[in-house]
């Protein structure tokens, strides 16, 4: 593992490198939100689903916890597999109805970041003595493996983070999980819903600046790990929801004129007012989703939508 650790460093440097001349150098500007997530980042985002415009979360977690127990009877998997290792408040959610079901239960977290998902599963695991548990460290846009696992297995993919691939690599994304499938396992996937786009809007603006600071985040890493020059006080946090394609857009947008130094990438121009895209989270409603899945070799079987039409639950099956 030693021998291996420096190396990932290095590759994965390159590869962000790589990641933001690219999206740099385009037009527009953008850059991969997947950069969201170094320490202070993640710490940034526990803090966005404490806000108390940032309903995702909670909306989730209490529409999780009144249908668990019937999905679980009904499914009845012997393995959880979590796309993402999220929150681990989801995770124990849907343990704990497996293990009162009695059945074994082994839990495969899936996730990039090697640290965040060792430390996960270890705490985890200290709470579930009787769970094998199996962190695989892979980047879910690519297609990935599992070590073998006990059938029926549950694939849970929740957040709404499906709503942060356009629809083309959400498709990709899913049909990697669906090649994974027999016909006993089921796939679990948390979608926000369309909804007034003043409450989406908050959401994404909230009055605390927490999203602001974790969309700034973005290029304060870029100053400390490839030690580029953006004046962080010159760029704005931007949110906005687009009716035309159903989604939130997050932006960095420069103030004024300027050009920005990465040493390894060069200089970077930005007029006044230039903006870099760093997310979209895309809102949904059944038929969209349902047409995602079956895109993606997957049959929608279930649509729980919690009763202010907020947040849905979709249960679905490999369609072969
Ligand atoms: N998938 C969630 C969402 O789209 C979480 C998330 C991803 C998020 N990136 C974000 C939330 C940026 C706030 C800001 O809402």
């Amino acid at each position: 593992m030693s021998s291996t650790a420096p190396y990932t460093v290095r590759r994965s440097r390159q590869q962000m490198v790589r990641d933001v001349r690219k999206g740099l150098t385009d037009s527009p500007k953008r850059l991969s939100s997947k950069y969201f997530y170094d320490e202070r980042g993640s710490q940034l985002f526990e803090q966005i689903t404490d806000l108390p415009e940032y309903y995702l979360t909670r909306a989730e977690r209490a529409l999780l916890q009144r249908v668990v127990t019937g999905l679980i009877d009904e499914l009845a998997p012997c393995t959880l597999v979590e796309l993402g290792a999220g929150s681990a408040t989801k995770t124990r959610i849907i343990l704990d109805a497996m293990i009162a079901k009695g059945a074994g239960v082994s839990y495969a977290p899936i996730d990039v970041s090697r640290d965040f998902l060792e430390s996960a599963a270890a705490i985890l695991q200290l709470q579930y003595p009787n769970v094998e548990i199996t962190p695989v460290v892979s980047d879910i846009t690519e297609a990935f493996t599992l070590a073998a696992t006990t059938p029926p297995v549950l694939f849970a993919f929740l957040g709404s983070t499906i709503g942060n691939f356009p629809r083309e690599p959400a498709v990709v994304l899913l049909s990697h999980v669906a090649k994974l499938m027999e016909p006993g396992d089921a796939f679990l996937l948390g979608a926000d819903l369309r909804k007034d786009a003043n409450v989406l809007h908050a959401a994404y603006n909230d009055s605390q600046g927490v999203t602001a600071a974790f969309n700034l985040n973005l290029l304060d890493r870029l100053n400390r790990e490839l030690g580029a020059n953006f004046p962080l006080d010159q760029f704005e946090h931007r949110a906005f929801y687009s009716m035309e394609h159903h989604r939130i857009e997050m932006h960095l947008v420069a103030r004024e004129p300027m050009v920005v130094t990465i040493p390894e990438i060069g200089q970077v121009n930005f007029y006044s007012g230039e903006t870099i895209r760093t997310e979209l989270s895309y809102k949904y409603d059944r038929a969209t989703l349902e047409g995602i899945l079956a895109d993606s070799g997957m049959k929608l079987e279930k649509w729980i939508p919690d009763e202010g039409n907020v947040f849905a639950l979709a249960v679905a099956r490999v369609a072969r």
